[in-house]
């Protein structure tokens, strides 16, 4: 008999049968079901990639992944990368790794392959000191896995705890993420949302239903305007996919590698000693008058640029990113425009959240101080104003990065201390002449201090109204404050941004440290 002859595949071959494979993973789910997405205005998971990261930067890993499941005939519908496409790229030209979930493949559900491959690009983040940005679109915890899939993300959560304050986490939440699944973008340092196309909730409209009785859709629930406006669990509302794609790579540049890395510094075209006497004018004569404090803070840092987390919640506090003198800083702002700058609970909550992550990152704090106080009221202190102002508090307290001080006007009570004061490691303080530095507002002062004489007075109104004045004249401004040291200068507004400027080259040594501790108790 004829022997066969053995037929040993060519390179040629070996490069097809690879190249088929490859293919055959960039369809995904197929044809069908990614024009399902392009006609729902969404891009598909390798797309967006496309779009965040720098063109041609992007090397997948685990192209190659297929799930090991055979119930409910799973073992029938082994796609090629499973449900999540993984890797690395850059972001102008600085590492990132990536996972991007993919909707047409079991509605981006996650199974054990799609887990570990997370945490592979994860550990892989961790040990190289680079960000993750975790694009969301899925259905939640693959069904036909049941327990394995629910160990996949807690495989997941507990990286995304280690990770905190060690690689900065990023999360995009572009289609559906409910039930547990929320939890993992929850830790991450920032949320953004596609209005209209994504939502977020841990149990949906039919399950509240059937348990509270309310009729909810599923975009008043979970959806993007709800959680930047409401819940403060989104940090950015997007306009479409591009548009948070785009956004990402904008928080990006602002930000270091990781915890021991400075953030990038930029050449800046704007002079840091630039100085806007526009800002003699925005601070209206009469201190009950409102005005807007982003106006401050786009006179004072390079370029007028501010790029604003947070912009929809809790606007009665600003917080964001800006660079003074190419250097990135993490602006904090009370915002006299909205309920008159007061600190409230979810103010609170926004600061001090914010404040946490520019200290876990190395990125200075400025801080422009209007604030006449905390907001009264049974509402904020039964919901807890107490402890959830002592997060603020405890935030500025424990931060050890440079942080530099503008009293622009108000600066009352104990929200004076809160703001960055000296007392708790301001290391520069400055006040415009506007500032008024008391234990309260003149009105309520006069009221109390000279409560017994107004009350046999012949005139009160008047005699309060004189009282007011001396008060006032007295405590209203920030000379005692300086006196005491509390504050390092009294500045004229135009000289805001040079002497924050040259506080921030000054401070670029600055070393400080909190005492040994595996970790503080913040009033949670
Ligand atoms: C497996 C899933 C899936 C899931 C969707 N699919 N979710 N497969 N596990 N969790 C599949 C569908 O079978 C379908 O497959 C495809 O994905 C697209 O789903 P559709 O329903 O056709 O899409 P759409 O109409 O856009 O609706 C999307 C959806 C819906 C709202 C997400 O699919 C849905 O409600 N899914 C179930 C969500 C859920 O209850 N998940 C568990 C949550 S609990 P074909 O083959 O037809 O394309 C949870 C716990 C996490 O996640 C715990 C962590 C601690």
């Amino acid at each position: 008999m004829k022997k066969k002859t053995e037929h040993w595949p060519s390179m040629d071959e070996r490069i097809k049968q690879l190249r088929a494979l490859e293919e055959e993973a960039k369809k995904g789910g197929g044809e069908a079901r990614i024009a399902k997405m392009h006609a729902q205005g969404k891009l598909t998971a390798r797309e967006r990639l496309e779009v965040l990261l720098d063109e041609g930067s992007f090397e997948e890993i685990d192209m190659l992944v297929r799930h090991h499941t055979s119930a409910f005939g799973l073992d029938k519908q082994r796609y090629l990368s499973d449900s999540v496409v993984t890797g690395f790229g850059a972001i102008d030209g600085r590492p990132v790794y990536v996972f991007s979930q993919d909707f047409t493949v079991f509605g981006g559900s996650l199974g054990e392959a799609h887990a570990r491959k997370i945490c592979k690009i994860m550990d892989m983040a961790m040990k190289l000191g680079v960000p993750v940005i975790g694009l969301n679109d899925s259905g939640g915890a693959r069904i036909q896995e049941g327990v394995v899939s629910l160990g996949g993300y807690a495989d997941i959560f507990l990286r995304n705890t280690l990770a905190s304050g060690v690689i900065p986490q990023i999360s995009a939440i572009m289609g559906p993420c409910a039930g547990g699944a929320v939890y993992s973008p929850a830790i991450t340092d920032f949320i953004f949302m596609v209005k209209e196309k994504s939502y977020m909730f841990v149990t949906g409209p039919n399950v509240v239903k059937t348990v509270t009785h309310e009729e909810v859709s599923f975009e008043e629930l979970g959806g993007a305007h709800t959680h930047a406006t409401r819940s403060g669990v989104a940090h950015f509302m997007t306009d479409n996919d591009v548009d948070c794609l785009m956004q990402i790579r904008k928080l990006i540049s602002y930000l270091p590698l990781n915890n021991a890395e400075e953030p990038p510094w930029r050449q800046p075209s704007d002079s840091p000693e630039r100085m806007d006497e526009a800002l003699l004018r925005i601070i209206p004569a009469n201190p009950q008058k409102p005005y807007d404090v982003k106006e401050v803070i786009r006179h004072v840092v390079d370029d007028g640029e501010f790029f604003e987390v947070h912009a929809l919640y809790a606007q009665n506090l600003v917080v964001g990113f800006a660079r003074i003198n190419g250097y990135p800083v993490g602006i904090v702002a009370n915002q006299p425009a909205v309920l008159a700058g007061v600190l409230d609970i979810d103010a609170s909550l926004k600061g001090a959240r914010f404040v946490r992550f520019c200290d876990c990152f190395n990125i200075p704090l400025v801080t422009f101080v209007d604030v006449p106080g905390f907001l009264p009221g049974t509402a904020q202190e039964w919901g807890g104003i107490i402890k959830h102002g002592a997060k603020l508090l405890y935030a500025f307290c424990e931060a050890t990065v440079p942080k530099i001080t503008v009293i622009l006007r108000k600066a009352y009570g104990g929200a004076y201390d809160v703001m960055s004061s000296k007392h708790i490691r301001g290391d520069v303080n400055l006040a415009w002449p506007t500032a008024e530095i008391a234990v309260m507002g003149p009105k309520g002062a006069a009221e109390i201090i000279f409560k017994k004489e107004l009350a046999s007075a012949k005139d009160p109104e008047a005699l309060l109204k004189q009282r007011e004045e001396e008060y006032r004249d007295r405590f209203a401004n920030p000379y005692l404050a300086a006196e005491y040291g509390y504050l390092d200068e009294v500045i004229e507004p135009q000289q805001t941004r040079p002497k924050i400027a040259r506080a921030l080259q000054l401070l670029r040594t600055k070393v400080d440290k909190n005492p040994p501790k595996k970790h503080g108790n913040i009033p949670l």
